[in-house]
Order: structure tokens, then sequence, then C-alpha cells
């Protein structure tokens, strides 16, 4: 057994050798400059190749190397960047030249730890550059990279979690050629972009399908696993228990939202947390109380009614109500205090109800 053998990983073998007669040529993969290779990994983050192309062969005519880049000026780097998007890149890339030049007396760090210092540098790009530029053994982890190995070897924990994330680092890592990790890499990246596609996925030219999991399953749509991303929003309930001789006033909720259909007090709804005094000063606020004279409000009861994608911070004041002509706008409905119980009533109502 050879040295080569026993630390390269039989996935890495048939990697390199599908690499070595697949390749894309890429003008970046004709350098070994860390700066170009450095550009092209930014423009690629968030662009296709063939959209981003001439922006990297115009940036590199503009900025050749990490001097000119920091002696340029913000608004000249933005302006090449027009039409790309996700502009902190540019931003970050100019402002990472500057650090360059100020901490590394311009010329490009070689080490993972410098590299990940810089500005707008993440992990990802960080490994790339040092696998890609110095043949460093970093493993990178894209998009790319997740779908291949949670198909590779059917790992169903969630991308985007993060155990996900440790065990997919570590599974890029266990499976990387120390030696070759520029091809090994670049040759992972271009397998999931032209070969293990998320969708209509080539199994029948793959170099891995021999040893891969989910295909011999068959469950290959079924990788990669993500968990669904609930976006918590923040909704704030202010409602008036208001009470006049006995009679109180509720409203049918018509919203489709929550609570379809139940009874509740007279409410006004904000986006923004507000205490009585800012609440005083909102139109609702005004039109709720236009027909009634010296109303006198109790401290808040309060509490969080939290749902799958939602927070529901409500207040609940008490308004005592003496005027005989007092009343309340449509379509809160006037009811005698005793017949509350006739009607079906959230459970959040129902709480503070016991509370009193
Ligand atoms: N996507 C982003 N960087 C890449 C690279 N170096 N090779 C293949 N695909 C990529
Ligand atoms: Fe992806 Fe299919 Fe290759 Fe498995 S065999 S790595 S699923 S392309």
């Amino acid at each position: 057994m050879t040295n080569d053998d026993r630390e390269n990983h039989p996935i890495s073998i048939l990697l390199q050798r599908w690499y070595s007669q697949n390749k894309r040529e890429l003008p970046w993969r004709e350098t070994f400059d860390p700066y170009k290779i450095w550009i092209s990994e930014i423009i690629l983050q968030q662009t296709r190749i063939d959209q981003g192309m001439d922006y990297y062969l115009r940036f590199i005519v503009q900025y050749p190397d990490v001097l000119s880049l920091a002696a340029a000026s913000e608004t000249d780097v933005l302006k090449l960047w027009q039409g790309l998007g996700y502009y902190s890149r540019a931003r970050n890339l100019h402002a990472a030249a500057k650090q360059i030049e100020d901490r590394f007396m311009g010329k490009f760090p070689t080490s993972y730890d410098d590299i990940l210092s810089l500005k707008g540098i993440g992990e990802y790009t960080a490994a790339a550059i040092a696998s890609i530029a110095y043949n460093q053994p970093y493993a990178v982890v894209d998009g790319n990279v997740y779908r291949v190995l949670s198909r590779l070897f059917s790992i169903a924990t969630p991308i985007n979690s993060t155990e996900g994330k440790k065990i997919f680092a570590a599974t890029a890592q266990s499976i990387l050629d120390p030696r070759h990790a520029a091809a090994h890499n670049q040759a992972l990246m271009d397998l999931g972009a032209t070969v293990c596609t998320p969708k209509l996925t080539k199994c029948g030219v793959c170099p891995l399908q021999p040893v891969c999991l989910a295909c011999e399953r068959k469950e290959v749509e079924h990788f990669p696993v993500k968990t669904i991303k609930t976006t918590v929003k923040n909704r704030y309930f202010h409602y008036f228990h208001i009470i006049n001789r006995g009679y109180i006033w509720i409203r049918e909720r018509r919203e489709k939202d929550i609570w379809k259909n139940l009874y509740e007090f007279p409410l006004i709804e904000t986006d923004i947390p507000m205490d009585l005094a800012e609440l005083q000063k909102t139109k609702a606020f005004r039109n709720l109380f236009s027909q009634v004279t010296n109303p006198v409000f109790s401290a808040p009861y309060q509490t969080i009614h939290k749902l799958s994608h939602r927070n529901i911070f409500a207040s609940i004041y008490r308004v005592t109500l003496s005027g005989k002509q007092d009343e309340l706008p449509c379509p809160n409905l006037k009811i005698s205090e005793n017949r509350l119980p006739e009607y079906p009533i959230s459970q959040l109502i129902h709480k503070y109800l016991k509370t009193i």
C-alpha cells in the first residue's frame, strides 16, 4: 500500500478521476493567485457562473491586485458591481483589500485563520481560498456540497440546523484528500452543479453512483433535508374590557388569522409594543373612544399567547364608564354583562376573566 492510497478516501479517488475529464474551464481556474480566486468566490456566492463571468473579467482588468482595489474609491467599486446585487459583497471586498494593505503589508494572507479574519470572508470562502490557491487541507461546504453529501451518505439531519452544519462539515473533511484539496473541493462542487443537481439528477453518469446510499435506496429526491424556517412575527393586541352600568361591549372576530368567529373585547392591534399613553395618541384609539366621556383605565392584565409562527402580546385594560349616552362604534356589540357566558370566547379572554 502506498502512502497515497492510505490517506486518500475512495470517494475522493472517484471524484478526482471524474474531475480530470469533466472539469469546467473557468478563468479563475487558470491561476493560483489568491486575490483572483477570492474575487471569483465572492462573485459566485450569490451569482450564477454565466452571469458572474463578465463581472469577474472586468473586475480583474480594473483591479488586477489587492493594492489597486485598496486604492480605489468605494463608489468606483460599487459602480463596477452595478447590476450584480448584494452590494455589501463589493463594500466588503473593498474594505478587506484595505485590511490586507494595513495588516498584511498588501500581501494576501496565507493562513486559514488570517484569511477568515478578513471582512466578508466566512468559513466557506476561507476554505475555498486556502484550498484552491494554496492547496491547504480545508474542505469546503457550500450548497452543492450539502446536496451531494446528504445523498451519498443518506444524511437526514437538516442542513440548516446547528447539528447539521457540524455533521456536514465533519463529513466533508472526512472524505477530503488532504494532498489534493484544490482538485477535490472543486470536483465536489462541479459534481453538485452539473450531475448531482437539485432536480433531474443524473445518477446514470455519476462517478459516485456505486457508493451512493440515496441512489441505491431510490431516495435521491428526499435529500437534502431542510427545516422549515418559521419566521416568528410579533403582534400586539390591546383589548378593552369596558363596563358601563352592568353592560359591556364585545366583538365577533372575523379576521381569518386566529380565533375566527369567536368573541372578544374591543381591540386595537399594533405592530409595535405600546403603553396606554402611546395608544391614546393613535387614530384607532380616538375612534374607539369617540363617543365616550371620562373613561377610567385600570392597569392592564398582560399575557403572551404563543403560536407556531406568531407571538401575540396581549394587554387587557378594564375601563369604567359612567356616562348614560356612552357608546362604542360598530362592530362592537353592547350586551348585558351577565350574558357574556352565552358567547364563545377565545382562550386568552377566558384566562383573563378567570383572574377577575
Ligand atoms: N462555485 C463557487 N465556487 C466554485 C468553484 N471554485 N468551483 C465550482 N463551483 C463553484
Ligand atoms: Fe448524486 Fe446520484 Fe451521484 Fe448519488 S449517484 S451522488 S444522488 S448524482
